[in-house]
Parts: structure tokens; sequence; C-alpha cells
């Protein structure tokens, strides 16, 4: 099974496969992750992986235009009705190969880079910092234990950008089960 297919039989299982709009964990991971944000407004904004658009609700407010893809269709029908602004644009599309042309002063990676493979993630690390402002800052915020559907663990991903992109920590964030980090060029 292609990852591709691995997002759509989930959704066709339930609208809400991972329960994100009723787990007390996810509500709160969302709350931290707006509450990092160094800035109190962005210019543009992507989020990729936005599923129902639990967390594009809470940055919509943040950010003057925010593009939110999903590699799949279903979730953002619900998205769409969550997030009616003008300003946030919702679309299909699957990182790496699909990305905002042009600045980005804010890309927030929430929950998606571990179902990346090795090299999708170089990709979407390439594609973040070819897009990324000079003030811009990227968010990341993942799991941190291992499970089955993961290439790798959350603070595997976390570590390799650390590494690789040359960005410097602003924030970090760390309990037992997610980590944030929002990095900034510094
Ligand atoms: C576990 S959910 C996370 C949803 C949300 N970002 C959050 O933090 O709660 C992962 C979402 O990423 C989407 N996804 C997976 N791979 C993707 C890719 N390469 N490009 C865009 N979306 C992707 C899935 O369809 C799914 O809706």
């Amino acid at each position: 099974m292609t990852a591709a297919e691995y997002f759509e039989q989930m959704y066709a299982s339930s609208s809400d496969p991972w329960h994100l709009a009723e787990r007390p964990y996810e509500q709160r991971k969302y709350e931290v992750t707006v509450a990092s944000l160094p800035r109190g407004r962005y210019r543009r904004a992507f989020e990729p992986g936005c599923s129902i658009g639990l967390l594009t609700a809470l940055l919509a407010p943040r950010c003057d235009e925010l593009i939110a893809t999903d590699t799949v269709a279903a979730p953002l029908a619900t998205a769409r009705a969550a997030v009616p602004s003008e300003h946030v644009t919702f679309a299909e599309a699957t990182v790496p190969d699909a990305w905002p042309a042009g600045e980005l002063d804010l890309v927030v990676l929430s929950e998606i880079l571990y179902f990346l493979s090795a090299e999708d993630r170089a990709g979407v690390l390439a594609r973040v910092l070819e897009s990324l402002s000079p003030d811009g800052h990227l968010v990341l915020v993942h799991w941190r234990h291992p499970f089955a559907e993961a290439a790798c663990t959350g603070d595997h991903a976390h570590a390799e950008v650390a590494a690789a992109s040359g960005l410097v920590t602003l924030v970090q964030h760390l309990e037992d089960d997610f980590r944030l980090e929002v990095l900034g060029r510094g």
C-alpha cells in the first residue's frame, strides 16, 4: 500500500481517523502550538497535512494569508466548513511535490514528517529552506512515541531538521507525549 492509499483508506473508515476533534491531547497540543508562535501576526503561512482544519482554525486569526493542504480530499470539506475565512485557502496537495510558490513567513509541520520517507522529509526541508523568509518561522510538532505507520519517530524527525537545516531553535517544548520546536534563520 502506498502512503496515499493508506491515508485514503483511513479517511474512508472515519471522517476523523485520529480523533483529533475529541482527544484532549490534540486540543492541548494545538493550543501549545499557537501559544509558541514568536510573533503575533504572519503575512503568509503554510500548513501541509491540515486534516479537518482544527489547527488551521487557531492559526487563521494570526495570518494575513494561510494555505492549508492535505493529501486526501475528504477531510478538506470538513476543514473548509470549520474555517470559512476568505484569507484561508484549502487544497488537495501532497508535500514535498506540491508547495506554494513564493515566500512564506510561517510553515507549520504538525504530525506529518514521520509519515514521509527519508527522501520526502529531505524534500520538505529543502522546500522550507527555499521558501522561508529571512524573518520566517518553521514550527515542528510531533508525537514522540513509535507507532507502526511511522517511518521514524518524532524525535528523529526533529533532530534531522536541526542537524540539516542550519536554522536556530527559538522555542523548544518537550513533554512525554509530544515535542515542539520553532526554528528561524537567527
Ligand atoms: C495525523 S494527521 C495530522 C493532522 C494535523 N496536522 C494535526 O497535527 O493534528 C496527518 C495528516 O497529514 C496528511 N498527510 C500525510 N502525508 C501528507 C503529505 N505528503 N502531504 C500532505 N498531507 C499529508 C494526512 O492525510 C493526514 O490528514
